[in-house]
């Protein structure tokens, strides 16, 4: 090790470097004299062998080249990297005129929406939000509801039974009525909405096998049709807008009496009879009623001192009329042209 060797070791880096046409190159030749194992630190290392005296001259001969060599390395990156940029502002031209490109922004299914249209309703109501198994047990699904086994109400609802003895796929969001009373234990007033699927045996144009239901309970002292009709009124009209007609005609159900469905006046027609509506004027959105005492006792409320109301409606015929969607089975087709036409709309709470 030399002292005029290591005076050509400048010259030789500057060359080096001169050379690199690229940050990459530049960084190699860096590691090549400044890295691990680069030749200025194997020159330092090999320091020791040194005699003491040789030992300081060339120490600090090599502590100038070092020195020498960050600054060189530095600089050099530095006006490379300003080139870099010049040459990119001069030749990557932009133009400003082009669109934009847009996210993806997802969107909610409309059925998701309609359900919390109908939460935020209720909410606003003093409802809480309830749900039970889809997977249920027979007599939550059927016997609490008073639909005993050779009931003909259970044909109604022809139902998916599992493997699972005594279980169904339940067939309505009622048994979530049973096990909310349960939960409340006697506590009063229970007011409960209770969202979720439902799945019978029947797939048509205007039937699907596994649909959306909402469920209603109110359980109080008093309680009175007039609550119920009330009650559906104004969800009528929350939902449907300020113009819409609602009727109640007698009905059945083996689990509220007296029963009822409620109609609204039709989309298509406003009204006047068209086809969509059998020409009657009115579409049926639901069915309710009075609690059966009977549930009530099932449920562990006393009939005698309390009373309640409770309905169900399917929420693809809401989505459908909210969205002005004609086809039950469009909502279930998944087809991503279709659906993407629903944008947000901010017009409604919970939209
Ligand atoms: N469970 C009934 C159905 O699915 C609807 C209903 C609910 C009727 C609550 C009355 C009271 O058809």
């Amino acid at each position: 090790m030399d002292a005029q060797r290591l005076d050509s070791w400048k010259d030789e880096m500057t060359r080096e470097v001169m050379k690199a046409e690229s940050l990459t190159e530049l960084q190699t030749v860096r590691h090549q004299w400044l890295g691990r194992k680069g030749k200025i630190t194997n020159a330092m290392k090999g320091l020791s062998s040194l005699s003491i005296e040789d030992r300081r001259t060339v120490g600090q001969q090599l502590n100038g080249i070092r020195e020498y060599a960050l600054d060189l390395f530095a600089q050099r990156e530095q006006e490379m990297e300003l080139q870099e940029e010049t040459r990119q502002l001069q030749e990557e031209v932009y133009d400003m005129t082009l669109p934009g490109l847009w996210p993806d922004v997802g969107l909610l299914h409309p059925i998701t929406r309609t359900r919390r249209l109908i939460e935020d309703v209720f909410l606003r109501m003093g409802f809480s939000l309830e749900y039970g198994p889809e997977v249920e047990d027979e007599w939550y699904n059927f016997e609490a509801l008073n639909i005993p086994a050779d009931h003909p109400a259970r044909d109604m609802q022809d139902s998916f039974f599992i493997d699972l003895p005594g279980m169904v796929l339940r067939t309505h969001t009622s048994p979530v009525q049973i096990r909310a009373m349960k939960k409340y234990d006697g506590a009063l007033p229970v007011r409960i909405l209770a969202p979720g699927r439902a799945f019978r045996r029947d797939d048509d144009a205007t039937h699907v096998p596994m649909f959306f239901q909402v469920e209603a309970l109110v359980i109080d002292r008093g309680i009175s049709l007039a609550d119920l009709k009330g009650t559906l009124n104004i969800m009528a009209h929350e939902l449907l807008g300020d113009g819409i007609k609602t009727r109640f005609r007698p009905s059945y159900f083996p689990f509220t009496e007296p029963s009822m469905e409620m109609d609204v006046t039709c989309a298509s027609c406003r009204g006047a009879g068209c086809r969509v509506c059998k020409e009657t004027g009115w579409v049926e959105i639901l069915g309710s009623g009075m609690v059966h005492p009977q549930v009530l006792k099932n449920g562990g409320y006393d009939p005698l001192t309390v009373s309640g109301f409770a309905f169900g409606l399917g929420i693809e015929r809401l989505t459908m009329r909210i969205f002005g969607i004609d086809d039950l089975r469009l909502l279930y087709q998944n087809d991503m042209e279709f659906l993407s036409q629903f944008q947000p709309y901010t017009g409604r709470p919970g939209l």
